[in-house]
């Protein structure tokens, strides 16, 4: 075990609810290295988009701890996962983290594999060599809408509800034929979970983001949405438009289609759309944004004319992988139907703002001075629920 149990049980003992966790949980390696195990090795995990695979042959790896899994779309145009281990001597097959192959060659001794993950060849093994028992090792994969989740577990949770309940709120933003427009990865200085919880909030919006808070609502204290009769009036309007406005919420996901501020139709520096051809089947595009956010690592909004999309890898205790991505209609064209730089620009500010907030907090809490300090179940309810979440799952993998 690379963990202390009684340790982790503990603090998990000492945690007082509806407060930030003991400090070793934002910091320790041997707690990253239980993280690894109880959350990102158990749960399901938002892994990218259909389009990042377009075509039959297309892969990316992602390294997830210790694990690289390769995702890889076959002739049959389904995409499969599989762990990035040979099934020979384990090397690493992949190398890239994007690319196109026919088949998945081990650089080592070149054991050859289909993209179904059989082992079609083993040069030098004995006649009698069963290759139909060494295929590449599958982890669970599920898409829905042009969504990707995986899951490393054997035996992994449930996934069906989710893709039951979010299908339809998803489906007619038409994410499997759109088109990234942009994408970015940076490193954060900060524990995955810093960076979840200040995804998570809103609480530090009005101080921290001035240019998001122009369209971005002032809505969930304790709800999902406000009461008030314009809200009404937006969710008639989005279901005669044929979209779903949720919520929906299923065991630490959470999907909810809401307005934007003070009649915003995007998420964009003035709130007018940056791309002329709206993304998917949604009527005039005044459709607010449908938020969608996974635990332990993601979360997406969806206007009328993009969708942005972030989600999250730990690298280490105090390092975690952020990717961003924006998706348009596959038919605009860059210059012709959207800016870049203004398509990309909100979201950009506030993510360099965002890590900004992380590195700091995360200096901070590994100060000596450091306590566990109380959410405000006003403006932090979602956080009390990641907390609340995390620590069923600590339990629930030390059981
Ligand atoms: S380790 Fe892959 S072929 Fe030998
Ligand atoms: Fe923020």
């Amino acid at each position: 075990m690379r963990y202390d149990v009684s340790r982790i049980r503990a603090l998990l003992e000492q945690r007082k609810p509806g407060h930030t966790l003991p400090q070793a949980f934002y910091r320790d390696p041997e707690f990253h290295e239980f993280d690894l195990d109880a959350i990102f090795g158990r749960r399901w995990l938002f892994a990218g988009l259909e389009i990042d695979l377009p075509k039959p042959t297309g892969y990316v790896t992602l390294k997830i701890g210790r694990s690289s899994v390769v995702l890889v779309r076959a002739a049959d145009g389904q995409i499969r996962g599989f762990f990035n281990t040979c099934r020979h001597r384990g090397a690493e097959i992949c190398q890239e983290t994007q690319g196109r192959v026919g088949r998945l060659v081990c650089p080592y001794h070149q054991w050859t594999y289909g993209l179904d993950g059989q082992l079609l060849a083993a040069g030098g093994m004995p006649a009698d060599f069963d290759k139909s028992s060494h295929g590449l090792k599958p982890i669970h994969l599920e898409v829905v809408a042009g969504t990707i989740f995986i899951c490393l577990a054997d035996s992994p949770p449930d996934f069906a509800p989710i893709k039951e309940g979010f299908e339809p709120l998803l489906a007619p933003h038409q994410l499997a034929e759109a088109k990234i427009a942009h994408e970015a990865t940076i490193v954060e200085k900060g524990n995955w979970k810093l960076v979840m919880e200040n995804a998570r909030e809103c609480y530090h919006c009005h101080a921290r983001h001035p240019e998001l808070m122009k369209c971005f609502p002032d809505i969930p204290k304790k709800k999902h949405r406000t009461d008030e009769p314009a809200t009404t009036a937006f969710i008639e309007a989005c279901e005669a438009k044929g979209l779903p406005t949720g919520p929906f919420i299923h065991e630490g996901f959470e999907a909810n289609r809401f307005a934007l501020r003070g009649g915003a139709r995007s998420f964009t520096l003035d709130g007018q759309p940056a791309v002329k051809k709206l993304l998917g089947n949604v009527g005039d595009g005044n459709i607010g944004s449908l938020r969608f956010a996974l635990d332990p690592n993601s979360f997406a909004h969806a206007v009328g004319d993009y969708a942005f999309l972030f989600w999250c890898w730990p690298k280490g205790p105090e390092e975690t992988l952020v990717h961003m991505k924006w998706v348009v209609n596959k038919d605009a064209v860059e210059g012709a139907d959207y800016d870049l730089a203004r398509l990309t620009q909100l979201w950009q500010t506030t993510n360099d703002q965002d890590l900004w907030l992380v590195e700091n907090n995360q200096r901070g809490v590994n100060s000596e001075g450091y306590q566990s300090g109380p959410y405000s179940p006003e403006n932090e309810r979602t956080l009390i629920q990641f907390t609340d979440w995390y620590v069923t799952q600590a339990r629930r993998a030390l059981s």
